[in-house]
């Protein structure tokens, strides 16, 4: 098995303005008292939270964290501020905005954003959050030359520009110049568009491939992940579970799939399994599929490539198919895994065999939901608090704690 560990992580610039926390009381939640309040800090002498995780311990020696950090409300803060609100995250793919006009939205923690091509074709995003009396103001996605706040109709152009404000005669010293929306900083890698939400970060293209793949996105854009995939289609699963529960699931080195998706174990080759670990990426690879073939049926091809993007996003590479796995934080003990799949040109009109794909692939993601709720609900026990790693296999799940860590921790 080839493992390699390289460990230079991008550096992140600290940033003056980050979204309000939804645990701080609403006074605190202000820009300006978010910079300088932090998030509370542990007695001198008590360990924090995030402290009771050793990333200097190798592997064959380490516990993992302790159980706090999947249900602490206090910890799911740190993590919204640390790791979510900071940095590059995926939020859709190029496909949804590919027409002027196009647009969608998503949330992320209290951020409410909102993407968008405008009429020049220029990629934009913005706090989904309108200036007059701060209601959403797109919901979904679609096609729209404007957006129109649903509460009092105040109208903004697809650049963010506040074009026009009903009924505001009589006001004074007010420039609608200064009542556009609030940018968010966008850009894309391959099929995918990802958000920053600091707001000084720079998007220049190769600056978010460094600081979103590092050295993996060679592999990755050697590997099929491109964007000449057609889009099938989305399905969601909403799980009571931490976010982690998910990611740790998908980061076992394929341990868990023999004893828990038997039908999905009879189409691999789990012997050929191998896990390579980059900056903030890890990358599963399943070589020499099953000969067996139902009725030459073959959803997952000889080889598979499994590849997670710190520090929620999952991209499949299977046979002719690509799916990926995004999951967004809901609470402490809830996220929303979003599955987009895309598929090769060559079968995109097979309706059966498309149709035949997804069941098989609902089928193991109503495995992994019910696993995952049962960890959560195992978690929350006052019988465990700390498990132990399996070396050989469970290091992508080890380097994702150790990058939880130094998020939290920087
Ligand atoms: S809140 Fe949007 S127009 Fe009033």
């Amino acid at each position: 098995m080839e493992t390699t560990m390289t460990m230079t992580m991008a550096s992140l610039k600290p940033k003056p303005m980050r979204p309000k926390s939804p645990y701080l009381p609403h006074s605190l939640n202000s820009r300006r008292i978010f910079k300088s309040l932090s998030l509370p800090k542990p007695s001198v002498g008590a360990p924090t939270l995030v402290d009771q995780f050793d990333p200097t311990i190798p592997i064959e020696r380490a516990v993992t964290p302790p159980s706090s950090w999947y249900t602490d409300p206090s910890f799911y803060a740190q993590e919204l501020d640390s790791v979510f609100y900071r940095g590059w995250q995926a939020v859709g793919y190029t496909e949804q905005i590919k027409n002027p006009g196009d647009f969608f939205t998503g949330r992320l923690g209290n951020v409410e954003f909102v993407v968008c091509r405008d009429e020049h074709g220029k990629l934009q995003a913005f706090h989904n959050v309108c200036r007059h009396h701060a209601s959403i103001l797109a919901y979904g996605s679609g096609r729209k030359s404007c957006f129109v706040c649903p509460y009092h109709a105040w109208t903004y152009g697809l650049d963010g520009a506040l074009l026009k404000a009903t009924r505001i005669t009589g006001i004074q010293n007010f420039n609608k110049h200064e009542f556009g929306l609030t940018p968010v900083k966008v850009a894309t890698w391959g099929p995918f568009v990802l958000a920053n939400m600091e707001p000084e970060v720079d998007s220049d293209v190769e600056i978010v491939e460094s600081e979103w793949l590092g050295s993996s996105s060679d592999v990755l854009s050697t590997n099929g992940v491109d964007t000449s995939l057609s889009y099938v289609c989305r399905r969601e699963y909403t799980i009571e579970c931490n976010w982690k529960v998910f990611c740790d699931n998908y980061l076992d080195g394929g341990y868990h799939v023999p004893y828990a998706h038997k039908g999905l174990a009879s189409g691999l080759n789990l012997d050929g399994y191998s896990t390579t670990v980059y900056e903030k990426v890890s990358i599963q690879k399943c070589e020499g599929g099953s000969t067996e073939r139902k009725n030459d049926y073959d959803r997952l091809g000889s080889k598979a490539l499994y590849a997670f993007i710190y520090p929620n996003f999952m991209i499949n590479r299977y046979g002719p198919w690509m799916d990926t796995n995004l999951v967004i934080p809901l609470g402490p003990r809830k996220c929303q895994v979003i599955f987009d799949y895309f598929l090769e040109a060559s079968v995109k009109d097979d309706r059966d065999y498309i149709e035949r794909s997804l069941k098989e692939s609902e089928k193991v993601q109503m495995e992994d939901v019910m696993l995952c709720e049962g960890v959560q609900r195992g978690l929350e026990s006052p019988a465990y608090n700390i498990g132990r790693y399996a070396p050989t296999v469970e290091n992508a799940m080890h380097h994702f704690h150790c990058l939880l860590h130094e998020s939290i921790r920087k």
